[in-house]
């Protein structure tokens, strides 16, 4: 699948990683594709026999069926106001979280100028470390997600397994407050409790 992945920071390049490793075609949205940082990214994914490159933000949503936005939760809306018509009609992830905002996901942003478009919540939830490694104590993580119940949450559970975890479907939209939930206990068991960054949880049903 064609991916790609604005923002190439911590979280771009663990999920990126997980995903060429899988088989997809990435391009990394970048706003600066001279920035020397990028020589090592693009280095290091040449390896993958699939073709990844680093791109402008432009070039990376109209490489991608499906975009990762990995940027700052601030930056956002300024971004869906910019490239909304590239990215309508398109399976957005929103992985971002914009800590000390009224809300954490920016789904309303984005579907403001892509009214089209399948915008899911995923990888919000926990910190990168546990994308980098998606198993813990000989168990695979589970990776709670919400978005539209149509083609495309097949489409975005596929990518949320190839990550390694374990994706567990929430609902749609009405279940963005219950999903972003998780991102407030997340921070509050890992830094407010002290229990680190190497954390996650654990759907059991009988
Ligand atoms: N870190 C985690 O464990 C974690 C977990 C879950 C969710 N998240 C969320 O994921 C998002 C990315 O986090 P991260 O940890 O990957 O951050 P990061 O390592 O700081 O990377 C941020 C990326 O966004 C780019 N960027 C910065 N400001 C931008 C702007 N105004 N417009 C467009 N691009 C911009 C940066 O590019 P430059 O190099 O040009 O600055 C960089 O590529 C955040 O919303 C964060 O809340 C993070």
């Amino acid at each position: 699948m064609k991916i790609g992945i604005l923002g190439a920071g911590i979280i771009g390049q663990t999920i990126g990683r997980k995903w060429a490793a899988a088989g997809h075609d990435l391009m990394f949205g970048v706003r600066n594709i001279k920035n020397p940082k990028l020589e090592e990214l693009q280095k290091e994914f040449a390896a993958f026999p699939n073709t990844t490159t680093v791109g402008s933000t432009m070039d990376a949503i109209a490489f991608g069926e499906v975009i990762l936005i990995a940027i700052p939760g601030t930056a956002v809306a300024g971004m869906a106001q910019a490239f909304g018509k590239g990215l309508d009609g398109k399976i957005l992830i929103d992985a971002t979280n914009k800590v000390g905002g009224q809300t954490l996901n920016s789904v309303t942003d984005l579907l403001e100028h892509a009214p089209q478009a399948h915008v899911f919540r995923a990888f919000h939830t926990l910190g990168w470390e546990n994308f980098a490694n998606p198993a813990m104590n000989e168990q695979t993580i589970d990776l709670f997600y919400a978005g539209p119940d149509d083609n495309s949450r097949e489409v975005v559970e596929q990518l949320v397994a190839d990550v390694g975890l374990n994706p567990i479907y929430v609902g749609g939209h009405e279940q963005l407050d219950t999903v972003d939930g998780l991102t407030k206990l997340w921070f509050a068991m890992a830094f407010g409790q002290g229990k680190g960054r190497r954390l996650a949880f654990k759907m059991m049903t009988d």
